[in-house]
């Protein structure tokens, strides 16, 4: 840590001389006292000091030679400290040891009498009067000083904590709602240059073997994303950090590893806007934003675990699917292009888009276990068996619902061979009541199946389909459902339907 925090002056009354309105108010009533030398004492716990304040005036004892000012000031100095202990509240006229007019106001802080101004070389009389007057300007200054160093002192005690809480509610709505590692990481590259005004950032991750870094996210470099750029363990600056654990703080530069268990990589900021300094209060906020990276990434992770599992859950029971539907499943790969496409359409993004089309998928799960005379049936079903094949839906509920992350599943199963006038099974529901993915899925169904060749029926033609899925417009099916539907195969893509007939 190359940097030490800048301490607040601990003494409020020396900010006095850096106000704008003492420097205006002063130069007025220097020239009122005509061109006096003006001394400004503090004493403090740690020793005392004497700051000549008029660089350009002088007095003609003063003037005489160094080792005389050298006097001025030793007397001075000890007439200021004699007052200070004995906690004159008023100020008081004297005559300095070269026989000048002088006087010395003290300045009260709180019940304390800590420092002081003397005003040497005074040459008018009627001095008396501008002195009161002075000194109340003084006493109004002191306590402006006074306030602005207890609003300073407020604002750099408060406003970082407030920082780090705003930090902390950003970075866990980052969090928690981004899942993917490769979305995840640029978002908080980001989010950490906006929060710490940084100009650049980059974030390393290892690889699973935990030789190389792999640059995750770079503001200054594009192709990260398009080529692997990976850095070795240990080499350069990255490597080091990420190896032997420790932050980097310097003036341009903060480092941070991000901390599990192992080094998991690391984060960098360079370069703070306007050419400032990195300050510990950004190495504090960016140690808070790294430990919630921290979490994010260990969530990511596990995210994706549970994909994996969904995913190799949905294969196995479309694998044995597929094993009972004797061949009939040819048009799945065009019955889940329509139904992306119209889920789009209707608005459907991320986690509801790849629901849906898990779902197309698993709609007749239910099927699995249903005898083979009723599944491979050509003829009429009779009631009984048609009352069985109407049990599908909830079958294939009770097979998916054992697995958790399919839950946002179940509903479009279930209700798949619901109708929008509420004649369909199995709840009958009506209208919106049914879930936006089974309204989209009935019309694909109903197509997919008038166009499919069937030993037992003649197929139809695409345009004979369109029509009658036009007349189910508000009927049987969500009449904005059937919009995106005619859009979606008259201008996303007219070949395909005619490629899957060939
Ligand atoms: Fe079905």
């Amino acid at each position: 840590m190359l940097l030490r925090e800048k301490k607040i002056p601990k003494i409020p009354e020396r900010r006095i001389l850096d106000e704008e309105s003492w420097k205006h108010g002063y130069a007025a009533f220097h020239r009122l006292f005509r061109d006096p030398l003006g001394w400004f004492y503090m004493g403090n716990e740690s020793g005392d000091d004497l700051v000549r304040m008029d660089r350009k005036t002088c007095c003609s004892w003063y003037a005489q030679s160094a080792a005389c000012g050298r006097t001025c000031e030793k007397y001075l100095l000890d007439l200021a400290r004699a007052r200070k202990s004995e906690k004159l509240r008023s100020l008081r006229k004297f005559s300095c040891h070269a026989g000048k007019s002088c006087v010395l106001f003290p300045l009260p802080f709180l019940n304390e009498i800590r420092s002081s101004l003397i005003l040497c070389n005074l040459k008018t009389s009627g001095t008396a009067e501008l002195a009161k007057a002075f000194y109340e300007f003084l006493k109004t200054q002191r306590e402006l000083s006074q306030k602005n160093f207890e609003l300073q002192n407020f604002y750099e005690t408060v406003h970082p904590r407030a920082l780090a809480l705003s930090t902390m509610h950003a970075v866990h709505r980052v969090v928690s709602a981004v899942y993917n590692l490769e979305d995840l990481l640029p978002r908080i590259g980001r989010l950490s240059m906006q929060i710490l005004k940084a100009g650049a950032c980059s974030i390393w991750l290892f690889d699973e073997d935990r030789e190389h870094l792999i640059l995750k996210f770079d503001s200054e470099k594009a192709d990260y994303k398009k080529k692997v750029i990976r850095k070795k363990s240990g080499a350069g600056f990255e490597g080091r950090i990420a190896v032997n654990g420790e932050i980097c703080f310097k003036r341009n530069v903060l480092a941070i590893p991000f901390l599990d268990q192992d080094i998991l990589g690391l984060i960098i900021l360079r370069n703070k806007q306007g050419g400032a300094a990195f300050t510990f209060t950004d190495l504090e906020i960016f140690k808070i934003l790294a430990e919630q990276t921290v979490v994010a990434i260990k969530n990511a992770k596990l995210y994706d675990e549970t994909q994996q599992l969904t995913l190799g859950a949905v294969k196995s029971i479309n694998e044995l699917l597929e094993l009972n539907s004797a061949g009939d499943n040819v048009h799945l790969p065009l019955f889940a292009r329509l139904v992306n496409e119209i889920g789009k359409d209707m608005g459907l993004r991320g986690e509801d888009l790849t629901n849906l089309g898990r779902a197309v998928l698993l709609l007749d799960t239910g099927y699995v276990g249903l005898p083979e005379k009723i599944r491979t049936k050509r003829e009429k079903l009779t009631e009984e068996e048609y009352a069985l094949i109407k049990q599908h839906p909830h079958r294939g509920v009770n097979v998916l619902k054992s697995v958790s992350s399919l839950k946002p599943v179940i509903p479009i199963v279930l209700h798949h061979h619901e109708r929008f006038d509420g004649q369909g099974y199995p709840h009958g529901l009506k209208g919106e009541a049914i879930p936006l993915g089974a309204r989209i899925i009935a019309v694909v169904d109903s197509f997919t199946a008038m166009i499919s060749k069937r030993s037992y029926r003649r197929s139809k033609g695409i345009d004979e389909a369109v029509s009658e899925i036009r007349k189910q417009r508000g009927v049987q099916f969500d009449p904005h459902v059937v919009d995106s539907f005619l859009k979606v195969i008259a201008v996303e893509f007219p070949g395909a339907v005619e490629d899957f007939r060939k």
